[in-house]
């Protein structure tokens, strides 16, 4: 079953209920879904959807939705936007794969030139392309084990780094990434991550890197530690922005014990937090960075990018992949940067930010369920409590979630107990759209009550 129906920003922006949420058509497909797809592929919303730009979706039975979730921070830049789009078309028409370690072409070269400009600090740097970001995850440590000639990596409480064998060992949440999928990689340590909201102000953010320091000298030893990976803002994990002063204490370690710092910005990263990435919010210069996701407007593209004396550590064949660096992907990824650039989608993420922040507070003041309203510019989050103030009520954040499915809002929860709400809207979304959503989840509040 294919579409014709165009999207990208020409879509009507408006929300549009025509039929209950999921539709019957929708409804009757995902029968089908259920009898040849495997089970153990999850379902956030059982809408099918057959366009989307702009800050809608478009299902089969004609509603339209407005999208918080941009396809888990992936389209930043909006669905189907033409700067990808005829990109896209162009790289295809060409040529769709040679496979980058057989024959080069000037597209994969091109994207690491630019990560090379935009990933934070200016020193030399070189990038190898991958197609997940589990995948550029895997290769960091792969990258930072060859450099050091050590083998112990750290990561940090509710971190999340994917789906693979060693990215699950390095995820903290067991259900569902990791149930009954081990024995794990081994190698990998846990050491306490910044968390404001169940620390109190009491913890600042450098009294929080010195206890993650102390656990990982004590348990692990810093001359058996090849890297540190960590999400500069928590993503699957609850969206938790450490306290100020943890990220650059942990860096200067790294830099001090000779041990690669990798910032995992995944989901952080092109424009989604009013920054390129979220390390340059504190001036945080990582070893080397992870990135996917928003890289190239939905099409699967990741990278590793580092310093080039670490990236070029690897002997000539140790890295890549028959996919890595797919022409048509690395097309989306220049016509992706080329929309960031040329509409500033980083002042775009602030307003969003702003707006959200100012609605979300005065929603925490009528609500005292919303124990914490957290996250920067368009990567924002409501972690939810029951009345004492502290326990985690996923039972909560579920049924606002369901409220606003019901009424035509994608939103998506996380968090290690389930208990947050997270809002990733497409950078592009038009204000009146977002506001609209907003109302939406205020009701949401109100009739969970
Ligand atoms: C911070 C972070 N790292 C790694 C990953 C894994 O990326 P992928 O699902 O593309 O393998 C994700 C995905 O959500 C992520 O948020």
């Amino acid at each position: 079953m294919s579409t014709s129906i165009a999207g990208g920003p020409e879509l009507p922006q408006s929300r549009r209920l025509v039929t209950e949420i999921p539709g019957p058509v929708s409804r009757e497909r995902f029968a089908r879904r259920q009898r040849f797809v495997a089970g153990g592929v999850g379902t956030t919303l059982p809408v099918f959807i057959e366009a989307a730009g702009g800050g809608v979706l478009r299902d089969v039975d004609g509603n339209s939705l407005i999208d918080l979730a941009s396809g888990i921070a992936v389209t930043g830049v909006g669905n189907a936007a033409p700067a990808v789009a005829a990109r896209v078309a162009e790289q295809v028409r060409a040529f769709t794969h040679t496979c980058f370690m057989v024959t080069p072409y000037d597209g994969y070269v091109d994207v690491c030139e630019e990560l090379a400009r935009l990933t934070p600090g200016d020193h030399a740097k070189k990038s190898v392309l991958l197609s997940s970001g589990a995948e550029a995850v895997e290769n960091a440590v792969k990258i930072a084990r060859a450099y050091t000639g050590r083998h112990a990596v750290v990561v940090f409480d509710h971190a999340y780094h994917g789906r693979t064998n060693l990215t699950m060992a390095m995820t903290a949440k067991n259900m569902p990434y990791k149930q009954g999928f081990g024995p794990f990689a081994g190698e990998v340590y846990r050491a306490p991550m910044s968390y404001p909201f169940r620390e109190g102000a009491a913890v600042d953010g450098t009294d929080a890197a010195e206890r993650a320091i102390d656990v990982i000298d004590k348990q692990v030893g810093a001359a058996n530690v090849a890297c540190v990976v960590i999400e500069p803002i928590l993503g699957e994990g609850g969206f938790v922005v450490p306290a100020k002063g943890f990220l650059p204490r942990l860096a200067e370690w790294a830099r001090s014990n000779g041990v690669v710092f990798v910032a995992d910005e995944i989901q952080t990263g092109f424009c989604r937090t009013g920054d390129w990435f979220a390390c340059d919010h504190e001036g945080v210069v990582p070893d080397l960075i992870t990135t996917a996701k928003g890289i190239a407007g939905g099409l699967p593209l990741a990278a590793v990018t580092g310093r080039a004396e670490i990236m070029d550590a690897v002997h000539s064949g140790g890295l890549g992949g028959t996919y890595g660096g797919n022409p048509v992907a690395c097309a989306a990824a220049l016509g992706a940067i080329e929309l960031m650039r040329g509409q500033d989608l980083n002042a775009a993420a602030r307003r969003i930010g702003e707006l959200m922040f100012g609605r979300l507070r005065g929603l925490a003041e009528r609500h005292p369920a919303i124990g914490d309203v957290r996250g920067r510019g368009a990567m924002v989050a409501v972690e939810l409590v029951t009345a004492d103030g502290h326990t985690p009520d996923p039972g909560r954040a579920a049924a606002v979630s369901a409220y606003c499915h019901a009424q035509g809002v994608l939103t998506l929860t996380c968090g290690t107990n389930g208990n947050v709400l997270r809002f990733l809207p497409p950078l592009v979304i038009a204000e009146q759209l977002l506001c609209e959503g907003l109302d939406v989840l205020a009701d949401a509040f109100a009739a969970t009550e």
